[in-house]
């Protein structure tokens, strides 16, 4: 079958702050990009993104970036890449800066300064008192950010695939990278966008849990096209649960609110946080406040009729500061937790939030890959950045803030070295039609499909699943029977029928897609976790309950060949500076 193509010197793949950044980088670079994107580009994830960006600006509390790298590093279970961390943290402030003057409105000071609110796990001196270092436009900070690099690309003439779903990338038989296969959703027709260089900025995972403060879009499209593409995902195993989604529904409820001043309190009324964290308290570090949370709760000090959750007290902070600075907060509390937190405190328990693993690349944005004995390369002409990449400035636990700094920092850090290696590759590889047609081989193997399982049924079983037998604590027992039921959810998924309304709206064939995808990322997560014999970070097993650095101070890799795991090593060494060792972590 004769499909359209398309071709440019740049196909970026989804349309978040990493998607967008690296695309904004490339159009100003005069350069032929296309952005394929499932929903309308401001509707992406980044727009969530509440409490803000960590840069040491030092406009509120002193600071400096190698403090901000040294939180960073200690935030990671010490499982993050030293010179990635390095990087980021350095490069923090002029993208704040950069990013005001794209027109991102960021909240100000008196003095006219950018506001800067303190997040957990920030520290001045190398762990000393409490840092303020996120910068925030009020707490909207990603919807700010994201309608700016959309504003910036429309004026760079970025061009748009608005409500396509990319299916698969195209190599070629040496591996290097051709571009993808998309359907456009509202037609349904597929389309071979061939590119010189293809960048994955996907997002996250976050639709694998059945609660979570992820968007329905985020379902691990990019980490699994990469795994059907035969590249591993690195350190799957570590999941970040928020502390304070909403109880019962998993929205966010951003630590902007704990760092303007709210506290946690038990069904005792206790501020129990000074018990888990005598120095930081309710701003340590969103593992051990999630862990917290759900102690106090399994031990019978929960909050309501089935003492099921915990409080987070705001009231005190008075209507003024609530309705300044944490109006979507409100709104959110109103409408989906049922409180006013200007009069009553808000339910939360801990929701599935960020995806530390993801697709392995360098600080450049090159996807890497194990060649064997150890060694690892970069795959020609692939790049990946944001949540769907692991670089690894997150290791075993992301600092909130360190986010929306990571997409724009490895988002402009790939559309620079595409810049560089579109000068040396000025032309396109022959497309390999065997990659093509097994893309469309995949998508052909649904319409076949009678009266099997529902997709939406099997999607519930599978969000379950995740969060029963790879939630907040983990244990072998409980993490082997998560594999077991992961793995046979995926066999099934070959029975698996279209909705009934298929025929009418494509977006049921996205969603078998979809689930596809997330069954994929689902695996790499827990068959990561059951293997992963330590506590590091978000990754807590109740039989190992201490961080082994001896045995385990490596990242993992899986293979969705035979669900296979290799390890590499930490990268400990940093750019400029001395190497940060491992250290007891508390806050
Ligand atoms: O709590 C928050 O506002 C989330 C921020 C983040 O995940 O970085």
């Amino acid at each position: 079958m004769k499909l359209p193509h398309r071709r440019f010197d740049c196909l970026v793949i989804g349309a978040g702050g990493g998607g967008l950044r690296a695309a904004l980088q490339l159009a100003q670079a005069d350069l032929h990009v296309a952005v394929v994107t499932k929903v309308f580009p401001t509707r992406s994830h980044t727009v969530a993104a509440q409490g803000g960006m960590n840069a040491a600006l030092g406009n509120v509390t002193p600071d400096n970036w190698h403090w901000h790298m040294y939180d960073t590093v200690k935030g990671s279970d010490y499982l993050g890449d030293q010179d990635a961390i390095e990087y980021m943290c350095r490069a923090a402030s002029r993208q704040v800066i950069e990013l005001e003057h794209y027109g991102v409105p960021f909240t100000r000071l008196e003095d006219g300064h950018i506001y800067q609110r303190a997040f957990g796990g920030q520290s001045q001196n190398f762990g000393g008192d409490q840092a303020s270092r996120t910068c925030a436009a009020a707490d909207r900070t990603g919807h700010a950010i994201l309608h700016a690099l959309y504003q910036q690309n429309i004026r760079a003439k970025t061009h748009f695939f608005d409500e396509y779903f990319a299916v698969d990338l195209i190599r070629n038989e040496e591996g290097a990278a051709l571009g993808a296969v998309v359907i456009e959703i509202e037609t349904g027709e597929v389309m071979v966008i061939e590119a010189k260089t293809t960048l994955l900025a996907t997002g996250g995972a976050g639709r694998i849990f059945r609660t979570s403060t992820n968007a329905m879009i985020n379902t691990g499209d990019g980490m699994a096209m990469a795994l059907r593409a035969g590249i591993p995902l690195e350190d799957m195993e570590f999941v970040q649960f928020h502390p304070t989604g909403i109880a019962g529904k998993g929205m966010l409820i951003s630590e902007g609110v704990r760092g303007e001043g709210g506290y946690l309190v038990n069904g005792d009324g206790e501020r129990f946080m000074e018990r888990y964290a005598p120095h930081a308290k309710d701003l340590a570090s969103r593992d051990v406040v999630s862990r917290a949370i759900a102690i106090e709760v399994r031990e019978g000090r929960g909050c309501g009729e089935n003492k099921d959750h915990v409080l987070l007290k705001v009231d005190h902070l008075g209507p003024d500061v609530i309705k300044k600075r944490l109006p979507a907060i409100r709104e959110m509390a109103i409408r989906f937790g049922g409180v006013d937190p200007i009069e009553s405190p808000i339910p939360v328990y801990p929701t599935a939030h960020y995806t530390m693993g993801g697709i392995p690349t360098n600080r450049y944005g090159q996807v890497v890959a194990p060649v064997g004995h150890g060694a690892e390369e970069e795959v020609v002409g692939l790049y990946a950045a944001g949540e769907c990449a692991c670089v690894s400035v997150h290791g075993a636990n992301r600092l909130g803030g360190n986010s929306l700094l990571d997409i724009v920092v490895f988002g402009r850090a790939a559309g620079n070295h595409i810049i560089a290696y579109l000068k040396e590759n000025r032309y396109h590889r022959p497309l390999a039609n065997e990659s093509v047609d097994m893309a469309v081989a995949r998508l052909s193997k649904w319409e076949r499909r009678g009266d099997g399982e529902s997709v939406s049924a099997m999607l519930a079983e599978l969000q379950l699943t995740m969060e029963e037998y790879c939630g907040v604590f983990r244990s072998q027992e409980v993490l082997d029977e998560g594999v077991s039921k992961v793995l046979a959810l995926g066999e099934r998924l070959d029975e698996a029928r279209l909705s009934d309304h298929s025929k009418v709206f494509n977006t049921a064939f996205m969603e078998a897609l979809e689930l596809e995808n997330l069954i994929d990322v689902a695996t790499a997560t827990v068959v990561s976790a059951a293997a992963r014999t330590e506590s590091r970070g978000a990754h807590s097993r109740l039989d190992y309950p201490d961080r082994n650095d001896a045995e385990w101070m490596r990242h993992s890799l899986y293979c969705k060949t035979d669900h296979q795991l290799d390890y590499k090593p930490v990268r400990t060494k940093p750019l400029t500076v001395d190497t940060f060792p491992p250290k007891k972590r508390v806050y």
